[in-house]
């Protein structure tokens, strides 16, 4: 505390603050009483997601402009990396977008995070690694096989963790995310998350559409289980956590046809889905074993999927979204 104080420096840095997981990872430090330094371009990030965080100092800029990583990463302890265009689709529309705002700016950040003598690094990765494989729950000892530029931009990142950690000594500390939901996440774009989605339509009585049929299965992850295990990430002691790549999830996966199902009960929606092409770049089946974190973070997800569904719903018909 004395060190902020005298230096009026924010101890944590979150990149991607006015995004979903970032504004969320932001008000779980706040509440806490933490010093809170957010930086987002606003590219997918929207400030409104900033009301209720206004004891955070914000920094708009983008991470691809190797200034703003340094002015970013001036004096912070800990950086929470969120920042990130985080779509499949979008990747596959625009791979070299996604590079530079996933690949590049990883590399500036940690690079600036390094000089500025930033102690830890959590770096949000994605099951997306894992690819197409047909062997379940993935386990972080498989070897990664991504299938999407998106996969590959993530799985980089992760590699420059890993890199940083052995050659820079930085402690780094990489969690791959199962398709995080819940308050906050955008739903307004082809590109955004499925559950945002069809929360959004079925509240408002519209038609959601299905891409393939259905069958397809996800570890579908609470928002408030991520943000525990990136606050145990950053606490956990280097020598168990540094360096070290783990699943970061619930260890149970359902169907889109059975999440149809639900969000019908829970929004009231009594029309069917249509159903689609399946989209390029899609996986099949995620469903993650949770047991590294486990034991090496003490994670447990506290939030299973039903309640977190129920949640989820119960935020976006408050905010009309
Ligand atoms: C992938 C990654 C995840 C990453 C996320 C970022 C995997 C397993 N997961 O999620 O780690 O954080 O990208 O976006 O690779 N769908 C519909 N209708 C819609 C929208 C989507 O049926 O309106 C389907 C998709 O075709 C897909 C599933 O729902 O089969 C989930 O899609 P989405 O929410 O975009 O996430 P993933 O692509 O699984």
């Amino acid at each position: 505390m004395r060190r902020q104080k005298e230096f009026n420096l924010a101890r944590y840095l979150i990149t991607g603050a006015a995004g979903f997981i970032g504004r969320s990872i932001a008000a779980a430090l706040l509440a806490r009483g933490e010093s809170v330094r957010g930086v987002d371009s606003l590219i997918t990030g929207k400030r409104e997601n900033l009301t209720g965080l206004e004891a955070m100092e914000f920094l708009q800029g983008d991470l691809a402009d190797p200034v703003t990583c340094q002015k970013a990463c001036a004096g912070v302890e800990i950086v929470f990396h969120e920042a990130a265009l985080a779509s499949v689709p979008r990747s596959v529309a625009d791979p070299i977008g996604t590079n530079v705002n996933c690949v590049d700016a990883t590399l500036n950040l940690l690079v600036a995070a390094r000089d500025a003598g930033v102690r830890r690094v959590v770096y949000a990765g994605s099951s997306s690694a894992y690819g197409d494989t047909p062997t379940l729950p993935k386990r972080e000892d498989m070897v990664p096989k991504p299938i999407s530029p998106y996969a590959v931009a993530k799985l980089a990142g992760e590699h420059y963790m890993q890199a940083f950690a052995r050659v820079y000594g930085l402690e780094t500390v990489v969690l791959r995310y199962f398709n995080v939901f819940g308050p906050y996440q955008d739903p307004s774009s082809h590109y955004s998350g499925v559950l945002a989605i069809f929360c959004r339509k079925m509240l408002a009585g519209e038609q959601p559409t299905i891409y393939g049929d259905g069958e397809q299965s996800r570890d579908f992850t609470f928002i408030e289980n991520v943000v525990e295990g990136n606050l145990l990430a950053a606490t956990a002691p280097a020598e168990k956590a540094s360096g070290k790549v783990m699943n970061l999830a619930t260890g149970s996966r359902i169907t889109l046809n059975q999440v149809f199902q639900l969000l019908c009960e829970l929004t009231g929606y009594r029309g069917k889905p249509a159903y689609a092409a399946e989209r390029a770049g899609d996986i099949r089946d995620s469903l993650a074993d949770i047991s590294r974190a486990r034991e090496l973070l003490g994670y447990t997800p506290r939030v299973d999927f039903r309640e977190g569904l129920q949640r989820t719903v119960d935020w976006y018909r408050a905010a009309g979204a």
